[in-house]
């Protein structure tokens, strides 16, 4: 389970280790953000398949004067921090906006993956000059414990994306208790929820024809290849996606092709892989109303606004601490 001082003691190697040390195998989707990872999930975002990132777009771009008033109702300064801020697209169009109003805000864009906050810097430093930015480089996890002692000011924290899907829902309501305690009562916090919907349009998103989506997953071999000295042979591995209409998950696997073993250097160790023997990936979990209800109650917030796009596929959801 995630805690903040538990997650700052791994290391990339550490939770390999663990991962494939497990029954069944694992590896943290966190770490799907190298520079090629984040390449590829630019990709992903351009998909057809690829709904969410669409959705999104949609409600910041025809609602964009309603969030601004939601957000903006007293006028006072804010910190707007965005935990996993990948390259900041969709965000930008709230910025640009935000800006055209006078807002008085520091943009704080945190995230793990070095070439996600270069794109991010490079697009934002070109489009908006005035803009004040304060990037961090790290695991949000870590971030909690400075976000109170951070500034004076008012802090927006966005979690779009769908980024809360990585969480099991005991994780997320876990996270959520943590961002309450860091957070004052004029602080607010905007998620970005995927919603459940025909479970074929689920699956496909996570399953592209054109195979982008099993490149990153593959890629995160590589990364173990590359940063941990392994020899993965990454033709040896293929994803595999599910949803479950129950759980309202949708989960990936790389499935091992043969009875096989890798070594990994900086580990010193072997593994054994049996013939399609799978690795979990990842989960990207969909939310009812109901669900976003109980977990914004049961995580000590109250639900200011839910913003939809028009086919009700996806909410960016406004929370107030209680
Ligand atoms: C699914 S992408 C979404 C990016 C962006 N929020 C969007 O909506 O386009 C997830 C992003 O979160 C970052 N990330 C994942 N786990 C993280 C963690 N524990 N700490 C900081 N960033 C993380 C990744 O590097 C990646 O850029």
């Amino acid at each position: 389970m995630h805690s903040s001082s538990k997650i700052k003691q791994n290391t990339f190697a550490d939770d390999v280790m663990r991962g494939l040390s497990a029954t069944p195998k694992f590896l943290s989707s966190k770490y799907f953000y190298d520079n090629e990872g984040s390449r590829l999930f630019q990709e992903i975002m351009k998909l057809p398949e690829y709904y969410l990132t669409r959705a999104e777009f949609e409600v910041f771009s025809r609602q964009t004067d309603e969030i601004f008033s939601a957000f903006n109702a007293d006028n006072s300064p804010f910190d707007l921090i965005e935990l996993g801020a990948g390259d900041g697209t969709k965000t930008s169009f709230l910025v640009s906006y935000f800006l055209k109003q006078n807002a008085d805000f520091t943009y704080v864009p945190i995230d793990i993956s070095a070439e996600a906050l270069n794109t991010l810097t490079a697009k934002f430093e070109k489009e908006f000059p005035q803009l004040l930015m304060q990037t961090e480089k790290g695991d949000y996890f870590k971030t909690l414990e400075t976000l109170s002692t951070k500034s004076s000011k008012r802090k927006i924290i966005l979690f779009l994306g769908s980024n809360i899907g990585n969480f099991r829902q005991k994780q997320a309501q876990e996270f959520f208790r943590e961002l309450r305690a860091v957070m004052n009562k004029d602080d607010l916090l905007f998620i970005g929820f995927d919603l459940q919907k025909d479970p074929q349009t689920i699956l496909d998103a996570y399953s592209d024809k054109q195979g982008v989506t099993a490149a990153f997953n593959i890629n995160l071999l590589k990364r173990i290849n590359r940063e941990l000295g392994a020899n993965f042979d990454p033709k040896e591995f293929s994803h595999y996606a599910i949803y479950h209409p129950i759980e309202g998950a949708a989960r990936s696997f790389l499935i091992s092709q043969k009875k096989q073993t890798v070594f990994i250097k900086s580990l010193n160790k072997n593994f054994d892989f049996e013939a399609w023997e799978p690795i979990f990936m990842e989960i990207s979990q969909k939310y009812s109303l109901k669900m976003i209800a109980e977990l914004a109650k049961e995580s000590g917030f109250q639900i200011e606004k839910n913003f939809f796009d028009s086919k009700n596929y996806y909410t960016d959801s406004l929370w107030k601490p209680v």
